[in-house]
């Protein structure tokens, strides 16, 4: 798939042969309806898995599950009875949390330069970003603490990793507490047979992404500038990152920054 905003660059390539790595499993996304939640559980499902697609926007979450033959849980991550809720739905009907990708997120427009930034906008942020995963975690651990296994996925970003001067500042503060939360419950779960990662996608080529840089293409060159690859990601090679995480085949991965960022983190100084 080639984006509109990089035609001179390699597109990603073409998704290979499909695994069947989840079968029998049952995996709960947050923010299935959109971007990277919605291409995740479309590959989750293609393993084999029961996807239970958690969202706020009931119309985006239901076409989630329609489309992969999952189960529609609505929900506010920020709030614990609703995430207590959907983790329940998703044992009580299929007898298990396997999975647990916690990747609901949102990055608004008011959140910007510390200068700026209000504490309102900052406390937003923080609750639907950190506190979430923090509500997640604790409801899926004692599901997975009683089956001796599971695989959570927290969703971080590589800002978590890495300072930019175009800050969005409650975001990146957001994105270093979970990555910092998954790390240690990672080390502190792992001999009950449960990984704790965390997911940090480079950006991704999402509707907000090209709805942003359409406006402003120099911003857009800036960015791109620092891939090494010369593009920004695909939802779905993000999703197939989840899906590795989710499956037996990273079961020596846990409590690690797993970083899928087309290089960014690595360069120093990039091509042309
Ligand atoms: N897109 C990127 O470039 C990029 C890069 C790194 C990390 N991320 C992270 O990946 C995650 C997904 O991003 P995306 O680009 O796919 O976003 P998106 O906006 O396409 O999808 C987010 C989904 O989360 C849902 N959501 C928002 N608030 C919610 C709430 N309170 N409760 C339940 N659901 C809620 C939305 O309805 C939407 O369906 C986020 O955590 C984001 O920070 C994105």
């Amino acid at each position: 798939m080639s984006t509109d905003l990089t035609p001179e660059r390699p597109a990603a390539p073409a998704p290979g042969p499909v695994c069947r790595r989840l079968v029998g499993r049952t995996a709960v996304v947050t923010g299935a309806g959109s971007g990277i939640g919605l291409a995740a559980a479309r590959r989750l499902a293609s393993e084999g898995a029961h996807v239970v697609c958690g969202d706020i926007d009931e119309e985006a979450g239901a076409a989630a599950a329609s489309e992969t033959g999952g189960t529609f849980v609505r929900v506010d991550v920020t709030d614990p009875e609703q995430v207590e809720a959907l983790f329940r739905v998703a044992y009580e009907t299929r007898g298990s949390v396997d999975v647990a990708f916690n990747n609901a997120g949102i990055s608004p427009p008011e959140d910007d330069s510390i200068l700026t930034t209000g504490l309102e906008a900052w406390k937003r942020v923080q609750e639907v970003n950190l506190t979430s995963v923090y509500l997640c975690c604790k409801a899926a651990l004692p599901y997975m603490r009683r089956q001796g296994r599971g695989s959570i996925i927290n969703t971080a970003s590589f800002v978590a990793r890495m300072g930019a001067a175009t800050s969005q500042i409650s975001y990146t503060a957001s994105k270093g507490g979970v990555l910092a939360l998954s790390r240690e419950l990672g080390v502190q779960f792992a001999r009950e047979g449960i990984r704790v990662n965390a997911l940090c996608p480079g950006p991704v080529n999402t509707p907000l992404l090209r709805e942003l840089f359409a406006k402003d293409p120099e911003r857009a060159a800036r960015r791109l500038v620092h891939i090494p690859l010369g593009r920004f990601a695909e939802a779905e090679e993000i999703a197939a990152a989840v899906a590795f995480l989710a499956s037996d085949d990273s079961s020596f991965v846990n409590a690690t920054d797993f970083l899928v960022d087309g290089g960014i983190s690595g360069a120093y100084v990039t091509p042309l």
